[in-house]
Parts: structure tokens; sequence; C-alpha cells
């Protein structure tokens, strides 16, 4: 493994709170290769939106830091694009223009020609060709995340951030884009971190999963080595005891070692209201 590309170090965070501060995460420390897929998986609440926060910039730790080729990451930068939880289009640009937008700047000196080549590509990786007059409120949520998607790619970054990119997709639109992912990140070799509550899918995508311990002040608890051969056939695999030695890794660590006790009323509760209370544990298949 390449050392030293993107370096987290005893990275902390306190946020201010009207209670005093609190401490999301303490002594995360993780050292990332270039072009390595990883994921980040954890119960809900336990700080991987802040971890990656903290690697795109927008987040400055309160300890440690963290080091990008031998820089300080300090702000947000384009050689980390990042893919947002919650989609994050501008609401008053066209599809196609919110692509334009974000490559503006990196693809200064080409055409005009190169660069709406450009945009169709990336648009067309995530089939969203189709839309490019639409605006955000046009268009549904899974179809505002492929936008967003594209534009992270378009940039061309080192380092692609996805925080839950696939969440709101229907599965089959999920497996596409995952396998779409796979190619994309086989050409071109750029370092993925992936937030995913969603165990078949760390386990396919990832060359390793880091699993995350409950907060507060939370910190790495296991890294698991995903030493699956790329590339990677999701139906070839699910027959595959390594495949399945590593989800039943991550399963234990999610639901035994991290288990989130919850008072048997509130799963009354929750089967009362409609919802069952494996629905609830797992609202996604297998999900943390
Ligand atoms: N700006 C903030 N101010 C105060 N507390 C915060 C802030 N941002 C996050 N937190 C707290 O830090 C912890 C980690 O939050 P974070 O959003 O990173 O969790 P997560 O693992 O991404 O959860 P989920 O899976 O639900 O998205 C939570 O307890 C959250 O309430
Ligand atoms: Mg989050």
């Amino acid at each position: 493994m390449q050392a030293k590309h993107l370096e987290l170090e005893q990275v902390g965070i306190d946020f201010p709170t009207p209670k005093g501060p609190f401490t999301a995460l303490t002594d995360v420390n993780l050292k990332i290769a270039k072009g390595e897929f990883v994921s980040l998986i954890g119960h809900s609440g336990c700080g991987k939106s802040t971890v990656l926060n903290i690697v795109a910039g927008l987040h400055q730790a309160t300890t440690g830091g963290v080091i990008l080729d031998g820089a300080e990451v300090k702000n947000p930068g384009p050689e980390r694009a990042v893919v947002f939880q919650n989609h994050s289009l501008l609401p008053w640009l066209s599809v196609y223009k919110n692509v334009e937008l974000a490559v503006k700047h990196t693809m200064r000196g080409k055409s005009k020609k190169e660069m709406r080549d450009w945009i169709m590509h990336n648009l067309e990786l995530v089939h969203m060709t189709h839309a490019l007059d639409k605006l955000p409120s046009e268009i549904s949520g899974g179809m505002k995340q492929r936008v967003g998607i594209a534009r992270a790619l378009a940039m061309e970054p080192k380092v692609l951030l996805m925080d839950e990119p696939f969440g709101a997709l229907d599965a089959l639109t999920r497996a596409h884009l995952q396998d779409s992912l796979m190619e994309i990140h086989a050409d071109l070799g750029n370092t993925v971190i992936m937030i995913t509550h969603d165990v078949d899918e760390a386990v396919l995508l990832s060359d390793r999963i880091v699993m995350m311990n409950n907060g507060p002040a939370a910190t790495i608890g296991e890294i698991l080595d995903i030493e699956l051969p790329r590339p990677r056939d999701r139906l070839k695999l699910a027959d595959n005891p390594q495949y399945n030695h590593y989800r039943h890794e991550v399963l234990t660590f999610l639901y035994d070692k991290q288990k989130k006790i919850e008072p048997v009323s509130s799963h009354i509760k929750s089967n009362q209201a409609g919802g069952g209370s494996a629905k609830k544990a797992n609202s996604k298949s297998d999900a943390a």
C-alpha cells in the first residue's frame, strides 16, 4: 500500500452546544492509500458525516488534523468533491448548469465543446441526459442524487467523499450506480471515502471497511480488509464464502459488539405505528 496519500491523525472534534462542548469524535487515526476505496459504517449518530466533513474541510478538527499529499486540509477544495447525504443542488440552476458550475474552474482553458462533452459524459454515467434542462424541483430525490454524483465525478477529484450516496435510491438504480461507481473507480483510480448503512454495499465496493464505535467521543472500532478480486460481480459474490464471511464480520460488529439497546416499549410503539421492530432496526436490507 502506498502510504501518506490521505492521513487522519488524532482527529477529534468538540461541538459547542448550549450545555457545553459535545465531543463527537476522538482519536480518529486512518491512513488511506491513493486509489483506495474505503467505506465508513456505524450506527446513526456515531460521527460518520462529521469525519467526512472534516476531510472535506467543512469542519475544522478540534484536535489533530487531515493531511492530503503532504498538505494540511484547512478549507474545502475541488480536489475533494463531496456527494452529500441530502442532495445539494442549486435550486435555481438546471441539471446541466449545476454540473457546469462545478466544472467551470477545473476545466478552465478547455473549449466550449470539450466542456459540454465532458458534462454530457458524466450525466450519461448516471443516466440523466434526458433531464438536462429540468430544475431540481422538477426531478425526483433519486434523480437529484444522481446529478450530485455526476457533478462530483465531473470535477475529477483526487478524493471523492460520498455520504450515503445511494441511500435514497430504489434497489435497481442503486445496483446500477454501484456498478458504475466500481467501473469509474477502476478507470480513474481516485481515492474514495463512502459512508453507507448497507453492509452488502460496503463489502461489494470497498478495499477496507472502517467500522466506527458508537458516540459520544466515537472513534474507529475495527477495520476490515476486503480482499476480493476485482472486477467484482454481485451475482457471483452472493454464493462466495469469503464475501459472506466479510458480511458476517460487519454484521457482528454492528449488531453484537456495538449493539444499540432499545427499550422493549419503543419496539411495541413502533409496531403499533405500523413499522415492525425488524423493519425499525433494518429500514434498508441489512442496514445499520
Ligand atoms: N454542528 C453540530 N453541533 C452539535 N452536535 C453535532 C453537530 N454536528 C453533529 N453533531 C453531533 O455529532 C454526532 C455525530 O453526528 P454525525 O452527523 O456525524 O453522525 P452520522 O454517523 O453521520 O449519523 P447518520 O448515520 O444518522 O447520518 C451526533 O451526536 C450529532 O448530534
Ligand atoms: Mg450522517
